[in-house]
């Protein structure tokens, strides 16, 4: 007799019972939410990840809108975000807060990754949680590249024209591979159509799956912590670890601060600076696209310049390519590049710390070149700031098998 059919007939304990005779509701919270314990000492850069959510719900709901009235078609694109703007009710407010929140995604998912670097959060048994978490990272560069594509402005068109020729570097298979993402010789309507399928359909159905998995995959080995101490190791007698405490109510109630906060901030960008000086809206794109009219200077949106940089640094157009496409795979391999004993930057020695703080400059820097004309000074700065990039990820087994640590405490430092 099944657990349903048992009950048949018995005095019903409530719909809460109801539904946990059928589905696991309680259960996956108690393990989810109300029974996970992290570490008590968790600080400032443990609110991202949450953060990071946060805006992926802000950025569905805001498409869900714009798509309502935007038209994919290389005729009405530009019209149809024009309209939004102008005659849409609240239109102009989802357009920007779906404009400000792809930055904002960044902002928040890039504080994120750094937040793994600062504490070795990707460390053994961290692994798969870094890769999944790498694999969000792409996507989410080819949510935004198509998402970049629909208004059908300026830096729209040559911006796409730019990267999506870049495959055609490939040796034997290039030319045919630019025609397969494009669906034509040239960028056209054909490719804004495939462009808003892979926008609003693929990828953030993609999104959604790998957000998940992260998330099982960080509830089973449990979160770290800024000592990158496992708190699993030292549990009370009723099996509770000693430096946990319980997901909620104390952690979203941290988290809640973080959110409110957050959004006085993202408001603030909204009404007083949706453009941003250009970094979040491109002025370029307030032309509509001309396929005859290539724009003075292309520079993609400032999350992806210092990447580009990289690509502008490199002389031959193939090369390039390969190491702008090297830049962004290298940290994926951050587990096993990293030989360090402990994972947390407290008790690393001066090596790692003064690798990390180079790595946080050049990784700016190449973000503010890539943002400037493709001038000789620029280029020479990029290829400096490029080397050392490149630097910290591949000296990294020598230097932090080399750099002096300090002990390790048994317990987190916890100050009240
Ligand atoms: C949509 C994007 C993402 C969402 C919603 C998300 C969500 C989360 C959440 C809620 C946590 C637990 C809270 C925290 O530790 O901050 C977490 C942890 C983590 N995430 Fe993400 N994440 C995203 C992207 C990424 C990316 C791009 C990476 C790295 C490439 C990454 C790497 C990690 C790691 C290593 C942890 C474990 C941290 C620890 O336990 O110390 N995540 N993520």
């Amino acid at each position: 007799m099944s657990r349903i059919e048992s009950e048949v007939g018995k005095p019903k304990g409530g719909l809460m019972k109801w539904i946990d005779d059928r589905f696991p509701f309680t259960e996956t919270m108690k393990y989810h939410v109300t029974e996970y314990y992290a570490s008590k000492n968790f600080n400032f850069w443990y609110v991202f990840g949450v953060l990071a959510f946060v805006v992926l719900i802000i950025q569905f709901l805001s498409g869900i809108f714009l798509t309502m009235n935007y038209k994919p078609s290389s005729a009405e694109a530009f019209a149809s975000v024009e309209y939004i703007m102008r005659d849409v009710e609240w239109g102009w407010l989802i357009r920007y807060v779906h404009s400000t929140g792809a930055s904002f995604f960044f902002i928040v998912v890039y504080l994120h990754m750094f937040r793994a670097m600062l504490y070795g959060s990707y460390k053994k048994p961290r692994e798969l949680i870094w890769i999944i978490g790498m694999m969000i990272f792409f996507v989410l560069f080819a949510e935004a590249f198509a998402g970049y594509l629909l208004p059908w402005g300026q830096m729209s068109y040559w911006g796409a024209q730019v990267i999506i020729s870049l495959f055609g570097a490939i040796p034997v298979v290039g030319d045919g591979i630019v025609e397969f993402i494009r669906g034509d010789y040239s960028i056209s309507d054909i490719t804004l159509n495939r462009f808003f399928a892979m926008h609003v359909i693929v990828l953030p159905l993609a999104l959604i799956g790998l957000v998940f998995v992260h998330i099982v995959a960080l509830h089973e080995v449990g979160s770290s912590n800024p000592d990158g101490i496992e708190i699993k190791k030292k549990k009370g007698s009723d099996g509770i670890p000693l430096d946990g405490v319980a997901f909620h109510p104390y952690h979203t109630s941290k988290d809640l601060v973080a959110i409110i906060i957050f959004l006085m901030l993202f408001c603030a960008v909204i009404f007083f600076a949706p453009e941003m000086g250009g970094y979040f809206l491109e002025h370029a794109n307030f032309e509509p696209a001309n396929l005859l009219a290539t724009p003075e200077h292309i520079a993609p949106v400032w999350y992806f310049t210092p990447f580009y940089s990289i690509l502008r640094a490199v002389p031959d157009k193939l090369w390039g390519a390969i190491l702008m496409g090297g830049s962004v795979l290298l940290p994926m391999f951050l587990p096993w590049l990293d030989r360090s004993r402990v994972r947390s930057i407290r008790y690393r020695g001066w090596i790692y710390k003064s690798a990390l703080t180079c790595f946080a400059i050049s990784f700016i820097a190449l973000g503010w070149l890539g943002t400037q004309p493709a001038e000789a000074v620029y280029v020479l700065a990029a290829r400096f700031f490029g080397i050392i990039y490149f630097a910290f990820f591949l000296l990294m087994p020598y230097y932090t098998a080399i750099d002096k640590t300090k002990p390790v405490p048994d317990r987190v430092v916890y100050h009240g």
